[in-house]
C-alpha cells in the first residue's frame, strides 16, 4: 500500500510539471507570434487591377493615405501621403508627377524624394503585392527610409 502512495505522489509530482512544461511552451509561443509581424489580409489595401494603373501616372488613395505611381517601364512604387517633416498630408500637383506639402512647402518627386526642404528625408513607402491581377498595398507597414532605392520600386 505504501508503494502506491510513493508512486502515485511521483506521478502527481511529474503530471505537475509536464502540465507546467507545456503551459510555459504555450505562453512562449503565444509571444512568439505577438512579434512576428505578418501580412494580414485587411493590413493590404486592394488598389484595383493592375492593369487599370498607366504607365507614368500617379494615383491618389487619400483614405488610405498614400499616392501610388507606376513607371514608365510598368514598376510601382506607393508613398505615404505623411509629410516627414511635420506630418502634414501632402498633396499631388496638378498636371504633374510632384507632391507638395501645404504646410512648409517641403517638395516630392513621384520616388518620394525631397525636392525642397524643409523635409530632409524621403517620403515613407509602403510594401506592394500583386496578387489575382491586383495591386495591394501593405498600409499597415509604412517603412521609414533615408534614401531611394531601386529596390523599393515593384515590378509583376
Ligand atoms: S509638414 Fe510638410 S513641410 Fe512641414
Amino acid at each position: 500500500m505504501k508503494k502506491f502512495i510513493v508512486d502515485r505522489r511521483k506521478f502527481l509530482r511529474s503530471f505537475f510539471y509536464a502540465l507546467l512544461s507545456f503551459q510555459l511552451i504555450y505562453v512562449f509561443v503565444r509571444l512568439l507570434k505577438i512579434k512576428i509581424p505578418q501580412n494580414t489580409q485587411s493590413d493590404l489595401y486592394d488598389a484595383g487591377d493592375i492593369s487599370f494603373f498607366e504607365n507614368g501616372k500617379m494615383y491618389p488613395f487619400g483614405s488610405a493615405h498614400f499616392f501610388l505611381h507606376r513607371f514608365e517601364d510598368g514598376g510601382f512604387i506607393a508613398v505615404s501621403s505623411k509629410c516627414t517633416h511635420l506630418g502634414c498630408a501632402v498633396q499631388l500637383k496638378a498636371d504633374s508627377l510632384q507632391l507638395e506639402c501645404p504646410c512648409h512647402a517641403s517638395a516630392f518627386n513621384s520616388k518620394g524624394e525631397v525636392l525642397s526642404p524643409p523635409a530632409s528625408r524621403p517620403l515613407d513607402y509602403y510594401p506592394i503585392v500583386f496578387k489575382d491581377g491586383k495591386v495591394l498595398v501593405n498600409i499597415a507597414h509604412p517603412v521609414r527610409r533615408n534614401k531611394f532605392e531601386q529596390a523599393q520600386i515593384k515590378y509583376i
